[in-house]
C-alpha cells in the first residue's frame, strides 16, 4: 500500500516513514510513503503557493494551481489511489474508518491543507473523501495525515509482530483495552493482579475481559450505552455491580449525596 503525502513541508515525513510500526512496515515492503513539496508545482521564482481569499478575510488560501499540478501528477503515479484531505470539516476519523481504509488496501494520496484552506475547485476536482482528526483546528494536515497513516499501516497483515495484538486494541471491539503490567511483580511495593501471574489462561482471558468492561465504563461509559451487551458481558458487568454493593453495603450512612449536583 502506497501514502503518498502532499505537503508544503515534506521534511516533517522523514523520520516519520523511518521509525517504529511504520518504518518496519515500509522495510517489510508493505507499506511505501513518499511526501511531495506542493511548492515545486509553483510557477514562477518565488513559488507562490498561496494568495488572498476572495470576498477579504484573514488568512491566505492555498491556490488551486500548485495543487493541481501536484495532484496530476500524484494521479498518474498511482491511478487507483483514493485522495483524501485532512481538515477541520472531514468526516471525523475513527477506528472503524482505519479498519475500513486499511481492508480496501487502495493507496492514499493525501493532501495536507495549510493556512486557512484550499480553493474549493480544486477540492472538488480530486478529493474522494475529507477527513477529521478531531474537532480542534492543527496549524496543517501534516499531524492528521501522520495520523491516518499510523492507524492504517498498524492494521495491515504483517505489520504488526503479534496478530492478536491489533484484534485486542481498545475500540477495536468498541470497547476501551484492559490495563497492562510487565515485570517487576512488585514495583515499589505495589504488586501486579495475582491472576496474570498464575499461568491460568482462560482466568488471565476473563480478567481482561472484565477489566476492559470496567475501564469502558469509567473512562467512556458512552461507548457502553450504544452497544448490545454479550450475555457474558452482562454476567462480567454484574460481577462489579456485586462487588460494588458489597463496598456500600459496608458503608454505616448510605444515601444520595447531599452536595449540590449530587446524586
Ligand atoms: N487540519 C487542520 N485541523 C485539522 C483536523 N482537526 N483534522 C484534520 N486536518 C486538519
Amino acid at each position: 500500500m502506497e501514502f503518498l503525502a502532499l505537503t508544503l513541508f515534506p521534511e516533517l515525513f522523514r523520520p516519520f516513514w523511518e521509525i517504529g510500526i511504520v518504518g518496519r512496515a515500509a522495510e517489510k515492503g508493505i507499506i511505501r510513503g513518499r511526501a511531495v513539496d506542493i511548492r515545486s508545482f509553483a510557477a514562477g521564482r518565488h513559488k507562490v503557493v498561496d494568495d488572498r481569499p476572495y470576498g477579504g478575510g484573514c488568512g491566505m488560501v492555498m491556490q488551486p494551481d500548485p495543487l493541481d499540478k501536484a495532484l496530476n501528477e500524484a494521479r498518474a503515479r498511482l491511478p487507483q489511489a483514493l485522495t483524501v484531505l485532512l481538515t477541520p470539516q472531514g468526516k471525523r476519523f475513527s477506528q472503524q474508518m482505519a479498519e475500513t481504509l486499511a481492508g480496501a488496501a487502495k493507496d492514499m494520496i493525501l493532501v495536507c491543507g495549510r493556512y486557512e484552506g484550499v480553493d474549493q475547485r480544486v477540492i472538488d476536482r480530486h478529493v474522494d473523501l475529507e477527513i477529521s482528526i478531531g474537532d480542534y483546528v492543527l496549524t496543517g494536515g501534516e499531524p492528521a495525515a501522520m495520523v491516518v497513516i499510523d492507524a492504517v499501516t498498524r492494521l495491515l497483515p504483517g505489520a504488526l509482530g503479534n496478530k492478536a495484538s491489533a484484534a485486542s486494541d481498545s475500540f477495536s471491539q468498541d470497547l476501551l483495552e484492559h490495563a497492562q503490567y510487565t515485570r517487576p511483580a512488585d514495583w515499589q511495593g505495589e504488586a501486579v493482579p495475582e491472576v496474570l501471574l498464575s499461568g491460568h489462561h482462560g482466568q488471565i482471558e476473563k480478567w481482561r475481559r472484565s477489566h476492559a468492561l470496567a475501564t469502558t465504563l469509567l473512562k467512556r461509559p458512552d461507548l457502553l450505552r450504544g452497544r448490545k451487551l454479550g450475555p457474558e458481558e452482562i454476567r462480567l458487568l454484574e460481577n462489579w455491580r456485586i462487588e460494588i454493593e458489597r463496598i456500600l453495603d459496608a458503608q454505616p450512612v448510605r444515601g444520595p449525596d447531599p452536595s449540590p449536583g449530587g446524586g
